[in-house]
């Protein structure tokens, strides 16, 4: 949702992502449903649940990171979830009520921008360091204990940017063990510690850091370097470290107790009541939907609009994995006409959007109101959303409602929010996804416009032109899968083109189209890199399509990355 708001925003004439942008990370694959709906259920007059707790209910508990902002804040939660502990990001203003039912057993101050003798530079709150908890201080992070406790931070004379090699000191420290002597780490940052407040040690350094790490006796530590980032080798151990040698936490944070603990609270939550969602072939939804099923049983319906401009194959196979081998609930609903229909002449890319975009409030109204009184609507919202939404003060919905003229769900559908995703991030998800049974391909599966094959056809959408896409487009996957590279591709795909160029093909001159294939790799969608895809499996995606789909004579592929270019080519 968040990444296509963003797409929405920019327009594609802005280029530059704002600050806020760049530190997105993937989130929803079925993006597009799940903000229609969230906007219809908006404009219907109904905001979205307060949070609710996620952690398994029992052993609670959980680190808290401090966001000041960096790129990387979200990184260091995910790290620590690695390690099976709960972590939360909270804003340095959030007060100690909202964090202590999460039963806190340390915190982490991230990295972020400010410096931290600038007027307003954002501080730690005071009850870090009331409630004696380990601290770990991240970068900027280190710089704020370094000021609060009474040491000096100064501008650096030159900001150290990349890899650095950091050495042990003398001091031995359990934030340290199984960590060797010398190892490389992660430096961004421009200013530097010039004196360590009272009573803290070195425990490490490099050749431009004398003060790369800190800590004292107190279990309150800093590190100039970014242990959150894959070019720290050694983060994950320093992570680990801290969290249960230092912390003491035992790791209950696993998807299996996750799945337990939400299966009790979607029941209680719920009740006798009733339940819709929109499938979409998605991880997130099919996610949500079987979690939510497995809880319930049949109080849920899942609909899946079929708008006719999905991939070969793809109706067959969400179908089938959902009412046959799941046992689900599904109202299926071709309304693949109505909406060719509605595309008839239009070639300007954000009208396709805007007509797929109310046709299929329309036709979900339409089949909700079939099934009677509902009382929820489910969605798979993930972490990452929650915190743009916290962080921004508005939610996604609310975001993108400008660039969106569609019309809300009937106000007598007074729908609760039901997201048990909301404290998940993707990765966990998929874990979420293959523990409920789900097949690895849905599970895997790279994300997919909403408005689909749509904004892949330049120009008008036809019936025809969509079987010479849905043709070329099998070809790609097809070849991508048997070259195993599908999984390291963020997308790929093919592109209908509206230029036609001549050909030969035995000893007539042909006329056809021209096909485009785009592939790359990405880690959040906001910047791209076209993928460096071997010469023979190019060789053989380009025979096939010329092979296979005779309407089609020529075949190049996207070398562009993202920016200049976006990833879809509408
Ligand atoms: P671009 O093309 O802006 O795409 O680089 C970034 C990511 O967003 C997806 N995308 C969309 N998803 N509705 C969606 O649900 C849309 O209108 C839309 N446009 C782009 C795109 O597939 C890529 O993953």
């Amino acid at each position: 949702m968040v990444i296509y708001f963003q797409y929405m925003a920019k327009g594609r004439v802005k280029s530059k992502p704002s600050p806020k942008a760049s530190r997105r990370v993937a989130t929803s694959g079925d993006i597009e449903v799940s903000t229609y709906l969230e906007i219809a259920k908006e404009i219907g007059g109904v905001q979205p649940a307060a949070a609710k707790e996620a952690i398994p209910s029992g052993e609670r508990e959980a680190i808290i990171v401090i966001d000041f902002g960096s790129q990387y804040s979200l990184l260091i939660a995910r790290r620590v979830r690695e390690c099976q502990v709960y972590c939360e990001l909270v804003s340095a203003d959030t007060p100690w009520e909202k964090i202590a039912p999460l039963n806190p057993k340390g915190f982490i101050l991230s990295g972020g921008p400010g410096s931290v003798y600038e007027a307003n530079a954002p501080m730690a709150p005071a009850y870090i360091y009331e409630s004696r908890l380990p601290i770990l201080g991240i970068c900027y992070g280190m710089q704020v204990i370094t000021h609060q406790m009474g040491g000096q931070v100064a501008p650096g004379t030159k900001r150290e940017y990349g890899h650095a090699l950091l050495n042990l000191g003398g001091v031995d420290s359990p934030l340290f063990a199984n960590v060797p002597q010398s190892t490389p780490v992660w430096m961004s940052h421009g200013d530097k510690i010039e004196a360590m407040p009272p009573d803290f040690n070195v425990l490490a350094y490099t050749d431009n850091s004398p003060f790369a790490a800190i800590g004292n006796d107190k279990n309150i530590f800093g590190l100039q370097f970014h242990p959150e980032v894959v070019h720290t080798p050694e983060g994950k151990t320093i992570l680990k470290n801290f969290v249960y040698r230092i912390c003491g936490c035992q790791g209950n944070w696993t998807m299996g107790n996750f799945i337990t603990d939400s299966l009790t609270k979607i029941q209680k939550e719920v009740g006798k009541g009733k339940v819709i969602s929109a499938l979409s072939g998605g991880v997130d939804s099919a996610v949500v939907s079987t979690l939510i099923h497995k809880a319930i049983g049949d109080q849920i319906t899942c609909i899946f609009v079929n708008h006719g401009m999905l991939r070969r194959e793809e109706v067959e196979r969400t179908f089938n994995t959902f009412r046959l081998n799941m046992g689900m609930n599904i109202v299926y609903v071709d309304a693949s006409e109505r909406f060719l229909n509605r595309m008839k002449g239009v070639t300007d890319p954000e009208t396709k959007r805007k007509i797929i975009g109310e046709e299929f409030i329309n036709v979900f109204e339409e089949e909700a109101k079939k099934i009677g009184k509902v009382d929820f609507l489910a969605q798979g919202t993930l972490y990452p959303d929650v915190i743009e939404s916290a962080s921004s003060g508005s939610t996604a919905a609310a975001k993108i409602k400008s660039h969106h003229n569609v019309g809300g769900l009937p106000s007598r559908m007074t729908l609760k929010l039901l997201e048990p995703l909301r404290y998940l991030f993707k990765d966990e998800v998929r874990q979420v996804g293959l523990e409920l049974g789900l097949p690895e391909e849905m599970v895997w599966r790279q994300p997919f416009p909403g408005p689909g094959l749509a904004i892949r056809i330049i120009g008008e959408v036809t019936e025809e032109k969509l079987e010479i896409l849905r043709a070329a487009d099998w070809v790609v996957m097809n070849e991508i899968k048997k070259a195993k590279l599908y999984r390291q591709l963020w997308q790929s795909f093919a592109i209908l083109t509206d230029v036609h160029s001549v050909g030969v093909m035995g000893d007539y001159r042909t006329y056809g189209y021209l096909v485009a294939v785009r592939a790359v790799t990405s880690d959040d969608a906001m910047t791209a890199d076209w993928s460096r895809l071997p010469y023979d499996v190019l060789a053989r995606i380009s025979n096939r399509i010329v092979n296979e789909v005779p309407e089609v004579n020529r075949v190049v592929y996207d070398i562009t990355s993202k920016p200049p270019s976006t990833i879809e080519w509408e």
